[in-house]
């Protein structure tokens, strides 16, 4: 099998299989239908990352629940600019609720660390946080909301299954990560 990728000028080895990434988002699933039992929550998606993610997740979700998305304008190239410049679609029915933000990744965590800033004003009952993908090292910030946690990756950028690079990538199966990148 091939299992190396070109995207733009970069190559990308593969780090997560289709299958695996499946088999993850629903055991992830079957945790979220325990802990929010008898509640409905509100799901908010970041995009566009989370596109892909969100929609295998909320097909494994049986709970009475809304689905809404939001979208942040921040990041370019492969590292994060750490600037948040624009928010979009925030929902005006938070307050009281139970939110689950979906999100692709966290890397730095700022762009989360922002969004949960945001979705506090709102007033929320409680606010947790589900993201696919998790990088440890990366992280410059508290997220004590980081409850679901899909993969714990190392320090590389990765491409695929939502995730792009400059635009490229987002319709790959898999998820690959960069086999050698200027960070
Ligand atoms: P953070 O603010 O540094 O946590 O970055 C969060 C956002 O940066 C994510 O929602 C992604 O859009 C993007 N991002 C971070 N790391 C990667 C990566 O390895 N590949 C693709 N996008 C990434």
């Amino acid at each position: 099998m091939e299992t190396n990728v070109q995207v733009h000028d970069k190559e990308f080895e593969l780090l997560l299989e289709e299958d695996t990434i499946a088999k993850r988002i629903r055991l992830m699933a079957i945790q979220l239908n325990v802990d929010y039992e008898n509640r409905e929550p509100l799901f908010i998606a970041v995009l566009n990352g989370s596109f892909l993610f969100m929609a295998d997740l909320m097909k494994e979700i049986n709970l009475p629940c809304e689905t809404e998305f939001i979208k942040v304008s921040s990041y370019h190239g492969t590292s994060s600019s750490g600037s948040v410049k624009d928010m979009m679609g925030m929902p005006a029915n938070i307050k009281g609720r139970d939110i689950i933000i979906v999100e692709d990744i966290i890397d730095t965590g700022l762009t989360m660390q922002y969004i949960l800033a945001e979705i506090y004003k709102l007033e929320p009952a409680s606010v947790t946080v589900c993201s696919l993908l998790f990088k440890p090292e990366a992280l410059k910030v508290e997220l004590p909301e980081l409850t679901y946690v899909g993969f714990e990756i190392p320090n590389e950028f990765v491409v695929g299954y939502g995730l792009d690079y400059d635009g490229l990538g987002r319709n790959l199966n898999h998820i690959y990560r960069a086999i050698s990148i200027e960070k």
